[in-house]
């Protein structure tokens, strides 16, 4: 007969809580519950980095593509200004290589998770670099407001560009038939805060729905569209976790057949006052 004790077991490595030592007290259920949800955070990270490179290497293939035809194009046409033109096309489009896979970097390396003094502005063009060509792929125009003012708020960059990158994502998604997102950023009027606004002009959110939409596994999608993305219902449960953790605030405002906002207030960082 099997005995039913279970201390002991050879292939302890990959015990997912750690037990305690003695047998004398058992974890505070507290504790193991602050553990897994610290493991869950890094598990989290590391699939956003997944999906993050997985856009990355699509803009990056594209961007080869431009130079090696401005290449070819260089080679057969033998007179000067055919000649500028390929090299200026393959030097514009080797910068913007070189910035895809720095924003790569910094998310892989440290723009760190931890919290600091963080510009919302460069969060925003750090993700376009990744999301323009998709865009306009969908036939959609993004306009970009940033208000010069805006200060720095406290913040983890890594998280912030998650949020926005699901965000826009959504975004893109609720347009089929392509449309318009404003990205705003600019500070409150109580000077506490900077907002973070990404508006679409999709098919909106239908007023039984909106209370469900930061839930877990809540979709209304059928699955990853064709670029691969959507369908978990993870996207927004993730966003309002990050946000809350940066003791912000995520709120929606829609209306069906016109469009989705959401607006995101993250805290001004102390520091940030003074370093303009
Ligand atoms: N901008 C938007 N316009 C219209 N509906 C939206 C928008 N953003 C979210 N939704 C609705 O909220 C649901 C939940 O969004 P969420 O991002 O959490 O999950 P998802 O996009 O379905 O999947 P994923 O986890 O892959 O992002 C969506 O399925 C959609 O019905
Ligand atoms: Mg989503």
């Amino acid at each position: 007969m099997q005995s039913q004790h279970s201390s002991n077991t050879s292939h302890s490595a990959a015990s997912p809580v750690p037990s305690p030592a003695t047998t004398t007290e058992v974890a505070d259920p507290h504790d193991q519950i602050q553990y897994l949800k610290n493991e869950l955070k890094k598990a989290q990270a590391l699939a956003a980095l997944g999906e993050l490179t997985s856009t990355a290497t699509h803009e990056f293939n594209n961007v080869l593509m431009t130079i090696i035809n401005y290449a070819r194009l260089g080679i057969r046409n033998r007179d000067d200004a055919s000649r500028d033109k390929a090299l200026s096309k393959i030097l514009e489009a080797s910068e913007r290589a070189a910035k895809i896979t720095a924003t790569i970097l910094a998310q892989a390396k440290n723009r760190s998770e931890s919290m600091e003094p963080t510009d919302l502005a460069a969060i925003v063009s750090d993700s376009m670099v990744l999301l323009e060509r998709e865009m306009r792929k969908y036939r959609i125009a993004v306009e970009i407001q940033l208000d010069p003012d805006a200060p720095k708020v406290l913040a983890s960059g890594n998280q912030i560009q998650r949020v926005l990158l699901n965000l826009l994502i959504n975004g893109r998604q609720s347009m089929s038939e392509g449309g318009t997102i404003l990205i705003r950023v600019h500070p409150t009027a109580d000077g506490k805060y900077v907002e973070l606004v990404v508006r679409d002009s999709g098919s909106g959110i239908p007023r039984e729905t909106l209370p469900h939409i930061f839930d877990a596994f809540y979709t209304t999608k059928d699955g990853p569209d064709e670029s691969g993305k959507g369908g978990t219902g993870l996207g927004l449960a993730a966003c309002k976790e990050i946000i809350d953790s940066h003791h912000g605030r995520i709120r929606v405002e829609s209306t069906v057949g016109r469009g989705t906002a959401f607006i995101i207030r993250l805290p001004i960082s102390k520091d940030a006052k003074s370093d303009g």
